[in-house]
């Protein structure tokens, strides 16, 4: 059976009637990859569920195909949201294709390149604020609370309920649930989400057990981590650039009632898993999504693991959203050269691949 988008695969969870029109890219059904190398390294079963391959590059789209179509059934004529960037390319791209607006407000300066250019390419009004993501909202929250703009960001729990997918497809795809599920955390409503959906799976006897749930945030980003409003965050993983998440308190008790964690990662210890994961298992994920893989990998070298632990870690988005991090970041460059096959040679043989 062909693939039709998360809204029909996981239907009878989701608060949809026959009466919703469906605001579908056919996202979901990403791949959970095993991830042999780091496996082996890290003593541990490990997968990435690979989110950058949904249709605007991210997790988003599970929850904006709820909410896009929750507001078109509603007669909404336009939604709304502040965004790090990839909650606004999906809600840019998802309004598109329902044939409503779209209005974001984003960090001016601080969102990546390929995410401002898909929320421009599919019609979106961006509005470049000089604040950051936490003040954006801010501003998203009292015009969509006074105007008739439909709210998009997590904090409309239809975006909850899309993105709980993903725990779905993860216990569908391993045959089980995982021991532990690590994800990098922003303004929390993945976290969130995640944990509504294993624990509904399991209520509904799909899967028995739940995952320990294991959030990363970046350590000049840590709200939640420090137990304080971080006033001006800094991290190079802008997508996560966040200090007053708003799901905060539900992340608190996702994290309490599965006995997980949360921890910081340095950007150095981002930027490094970012690398370490496109050289050793082929997956380019942009630094946000790296930061879950430098948390397991941070509490895999503190023994924290038991041997033999089943660990997926969410790849949350695709790292050619933010090139100019890559080429910033990578220490190869290319070899130029004339056009000439002595002079390719040369470069060959220093790679001793002759
Ligand atoms: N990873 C990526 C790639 C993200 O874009 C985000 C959030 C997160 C992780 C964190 O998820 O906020 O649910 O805890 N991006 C939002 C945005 C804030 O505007 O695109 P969260």
């Amino acid at each position: 059976m062909s693939w039709k988008g998360v809204i029909e695969a996981y239907r009878s969870f989701l608060p949809v009637t026959e009466n919703t029109p469906v605001v579908t890219l056919y996202e979901g059904n990403t791949a959970l990859l095993p991830a042999p190398r780091l496996s082996e390294r890290l003593q541990v079963h490990l997968y990435l569920k690979f989110e950058g391959q949904n249709p605007t590059g991210s997790f988003k789209d599970r929850g904006m195909t709820m909410a896009v179509s929750k507001a078109v059934e509603s007669g909404s004529k336009a939604v709304m949201c502040a965004s790090t960037g990839n909650t606004s390319a999906s809600a840019a791209a998802f309004a598109a294709r329902a044939g409503i607006k779209c209005v974001v407000l984003v960090p001016n300066g601080y969102i990546a390149l390929g995410k401002l250019a898909q929320a421009l390419i599919h019609g979106a009004e961006v509005i470049a604020i000089e604040g950051n993501f936490d003040t954006a909202l801010r501003l998203v929250r009292k015009v969509t609370g006074e105007h008739p703009l439909t709210l998009v960001n997590s904090l409309n729990p239809h975006r909850i309920e899309g993105q709980k997918t993903a725990a779905f497809e993860i216990c569908d795809q391993l045959g089980f649930a995982p021991d532990y599920l690590a994800l990098p955390v922003g303004n929390a409503g993945n976290i969130t989400a995640y944990w509504k959906g294993f624990r509904e799976y399991a209520s509904a006897g799909r899967v028995s057990g739940t995952p320990k749930m294991l959030g990363f945030q970046a350590a000049g980003a840590a709200p939640i981590v420090r137990g304080e409003v971080v006033t001006e965050p800094q991290t190079v993983a802008t997508a996560i650039r966040i200090g007053n998440p708003a799901s905060w308190q539900k992340a608190l008790e996702a994290l309490k009632e599965s006995q997980g964690r949360i921890e910081t990662v340095t950007d150095e210890e981002i930027i490094s898993a970012y690398q370490l994961v496109a050289r050793t298992e082929g997956l380019f994920v942009e630094p946000a999504s790296a930061a879950a893989l430098a948390g397991v990998i941070k509490l895999a070298g503190e023994g924290f693991f038991p041997p033999g632990s089943h660990v997926v870690c969410i790849m949350t988005g695709h790292g050619l959203k933010d090139p100019d991090t890559t080429l910033k970041t990578c220490s190869l460059k290319p070899a130029v050269v004339p056009p000439d096959k002595n002079r390719v040679l040369d470069v060959l043989e220093k790679l001793q691949v002759l």
